[in-house]
């Protein structure tokens, strides 16, 4: 009987297939349906020159647009400017309405109808926030990092957004760069892989549906390298810190299908990335086939003359253009010259159409030309944001990137045993702060505070006091502004503070940053704790030995003091809008903490720039810092190493690593290593890969991170975990920009984290 039946099947399925195959020879496609090449070549052919220059131009929608009147002159223009199809995408346009609004301005006024695309930045959530990036970097989760691009896409799609400018893929590895905290920290592979993972979560298999939105890799390049950490400044970077460090994220992006890219403020080598032929052009466009287009970044091509590379603005406009710069965010530049630029043949309408062409992609990627308005839907916005599964989500993600940066005498978890708890310090009650900066349309004051995660994790007998001891900032405090800090000598919140510590038997006490601290323009000189809080510290220990620290930091900060006098400590970034729930829940041990730092933390801002992957100089330190000669790379007054290094995190578990073994063939070695949960909880750990190529033609660092696996163990369970190297992780740029592997010895470390690692040295051959 059943033959019978898979015989039908399989003559019905060849019936189909004859049938489909007939077709095909018949007409190629059906009627009508041409494919989007073609549609995109049949409009572009009905353009006019403005009407193509149009497409290269956003403009940000500083007003309302579910008013009818804007505030100003400019809006006047700008409307007008939509309506008459002289905008091609805009920014900082918001909700279903607004977007829906704007829409219409475009679709039912201007000749040719092409909708506008809009754009936001949607960093780490736009209603619900997950943890800042530089704490998904540290969950070093690939499938967490994707499920928060993925919820942010969500919303931010429900809203009207057709595209976000994320993932940040630049490489910071210094901690006064205020945007660090929207990067994946100091590492070139550990950025690669994040990045690829948010691109992943923002878009989906689909652009074209309702639930993602198209991605941004950016700044195109350099941006990290900020000299001195202070935000826009110019950057000194070498060819090979290029190649090797700086530009491989964006390749991986580019490879993993990321829609957009965006060009960079600053300058390399005297050029300012946004007039780079070499790097828009030639890399991106030709050599890594970057289908997708190149957005400046806001007011950058204008910024060329500032910079005192383009003399006005017509030049400006031709550098851009020619170097392959798509669409022109806000300096208006494009709009107001590139028809004249054309016009006397100092531009080929040649670059105009090939941007414009890039650009109509991926409005009919994202199924613009079907429905222009179908983003931006009411009801899927209310249902959407902040919805349970969104909210149950942020716990989640954030719950993974908390790193237990010390934990003596197992005071965490958080035992029965512990009764009287003490919740101490303005960031512990804060409901702002863990929301981040680059918060997009987060309500303020909306995230769960720590001492309301804490308050709804303890059992009916444990009790709970808290005291805000000290304060941090005062006045204004927003994306835009400056922050006021709070007078140092304000003690007036320490007496009750050090009254609850003293009766309690645990003080959990936050310390760190206010979010405004870090993000764009906010770059610092020093990267103590500010005001008063390690002062009252003090005092608190005084009375009470039992406290567990609390950081909440949007960068690495040098805290050398909490670090010896305090017995646990927890770094928990800004845990976006369910931090209080998701601290308390590692705090008390619901969620073994698994956390590794994507950056490495300094003792001091002079150790600055600061990260694992150095190179070993002719005079390295091989003997401790203090030995009494001279003559080696160091400072007098302070180790070389961090206080905490990059991929550190501990568990309340504890990993034992043995028998590391390796074994090579020609291009090839095979790595294996038994981990054992040697500890009295279940967890989870990073198994981290380091190589070094000992000796090259050009230098390489002591160790480079090439691959990573998380593990799960059961208590005393042994896993092994394997990794094949190839060419691809043992190889580098050369100087003629080729990648290849040179044969020779290199070391093989495997690990927790960057410093404590088994290592093998071997011999391969890649002739
Ligand atoms: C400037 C920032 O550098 C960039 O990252 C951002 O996307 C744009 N402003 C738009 O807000």
């Amino acid at each position: 009987m059943k033959k019978i039946r898979d015989k039908r099947f399989v003559a019905f399925a060849l019936l189909i297939f004859l049938a489909m195959a007939f077709q095909s020879v018949k007409s190629p496609k059906k009627n009508n349906a041409m494919t989007n090449d073609e549609k995109i070549e049949a409009l572009l052919a009905k353009m006019t020159l403005a009407e193509k220059i149009g497409q290269l131009n956003m403009y940000s929608g500083s007003w309302e647009f579910t008013g009818p009147v804007p505030p100003d002159q400019g809006s006047q223009q700008k409307l007008d400017d939509i309506k008459s199809g002289r905008v091609g995408g805009m920014l900082n346009v918001l909700t279903a309405e607004g977007t829906k609004e704007a829409q219409k301005l475009a679709v039912e006024n201007s000749r040719l109808k092409i909708p506008l695309i809009f754009g936001y930045d949607v960093v780490h959530g736009y209603k619900t926030m997950m943890p800042i990036p530089l704490a998904q970097a540290a969950s070093w989760n690939l499938e967490m990092a994707r499920l928060g691009s993925e919820v942010a896409a969500r919303e931010a799609a429900a809203a009207g957004l057709h595209w976000t400018f994320a993932p940040m893929i630049d490489v910071s590895r210094d901690a006064r760069w205020g945007r660090i905290m929207e990067s994946a920290g100091e590492d070139t592979y550990l950025t690669s892989v994040m990045g690829k993972a948010w691109i992943e979560g923002f878009q989906g298999k689909d652009l074209s549906s309702e639930k993602t939105i198209a991605a941004c890799a950016k700044h195109f390049a350099g941006y990290g390298y900020a000299e001195a950490g202070r935000d826009y400044n110019t950057i000194e970077v070498t060819e090979n810190t290029l190649l090797n460090v700086i530009l491989p994220p964006f390749k991986v992006a580019s490879e993993a299908g990321v829609a957009t890219f965006m060009n960079a403020f600053n300058d390399i080598g005297g050029v300012p990335a946004t007039g780079s032929e070499f790097l828009q052009r030639q890399l991106l466009k030709k050599e890594w086939n970057f289908e997708g287009f190149v957005v400046s970044d806001w007011g950058s091509i204008g910024e060329m003359i500032t910079h005192g590379y383009a003399p006005d603005s017509l030049t400006a406009a031709t550098y851009a253009i020619k170097a392959g710069s798509d669409m022109d965010m806000e300096s208006h530049i494009y709009l107001n010259n590139l028809e004249k630029l054309v016009k006397n043949g100092k531009v080929s309408e040649k670059l105009i159409d090939d941007a414009v062409r890039r650009i109509l992609k991926l409005k009919f990627d994202l199924g613009l030309f079907d429905d222009p308005y179908r983003y931006s839907n009411l009801e899927r916005e209310k249902k959407e944001l902040l919805s349970e599964k969104n909210l149950q989500a942020a716990r989640e993600v954030a719950q993974g990137t908390m790193v237990l940066l010390k934990n003596e005498n197992s005071l965490l978890p958080i035992q029965k045993s512990v009764k009287n708890i003490a919740v101490i310090g303005n960031l512990a009650g804060h409901k702002d702060v863990p929301l981040g900066s680059w918060r997009a349309q987060a309500n303020p004051n909306s995230a769960v505070s720590l001492v309301e995660g804490i308050k709804a994790a303890v059992s009916a007998d444990q009790k709970v006091e808290y005291a805000e001891g000290y304060q941090l900032t005062t006045g204004t405090r927003d994306f835009l502004h400056e922050l006021t800090f709070t007078d140092p000598n304000d003690r007036s919140g320490f007496e009750n503070a050090i009254k609850i510590a003293k009766n309690a038997d645990l003080v959990i006490m936050a310390l760190g940053e206010d979010c405004y601290q870090s993000g764009e323009g906010r770059s610092q000189t020093s990267l103590e704790l500010k005001g008063n809080q390690l002062e009252l510290l003090d005092e608190i220990l005084k009375v009470n030995k039992n406290v567990v620290a609390v950081l909440m930091t949007g960068r690495p900060v040098a805290i050398p003091t909490v670090a010896q006098k305090v017995p646990a400590i927890l770094q928990t970034w800004f845990a976006g809008s369910q931090a209080g729930h998701a601290t308390a829940d590692v705090l008390f041990g619901k969620y073994n903490p698994s956390g590794k730092l994507p950056v490495s933390f300094p003792r001091h801002v002079g150790q600055v720039p600061l990260y694992y992957a150095q190179k070993n100089t002719g005079r390295p330190v091989t003997n401790t810092w203090d030995a009494g000669l001279v003559f080696w790379s160091h400072y007098t007054d302070m180790p070389n190493t961090p206080q905490w290094c990059f991929g550190f995190g501990l568990s309340y578990t504890t990993f034992d690593y043995k028998n590391l073994s390796v074994k090579t063939s020609p291009k090839k070695a095979s790595v294996s290593v038994e981990i054992t949960n040697t500890g009295k909880y279940k967890g989870k750990e990073t198994v981290q890969l380091y190589i070094r190529d000992t000796h090259a033609t050009v230098i390489q660092p002591i160790k480079r991170l090439v691959a990573f696996e998380q593990i799960s163990l059961e208590i005393g369970e042994t896993k092994t975990v394997k990794f094949e190297l190839t060419e691809k992780e043992l190889g580098f740029y050369h100087p003629d920009r080729r990648f290849y592997a040179e044969s020779g010895s290199f070391e093989i470390m495997v690990g927790t984290n960057s410093e404590q690692l088994l290592k093998k040295t071997v011999e391969i051959d890649f002739d």
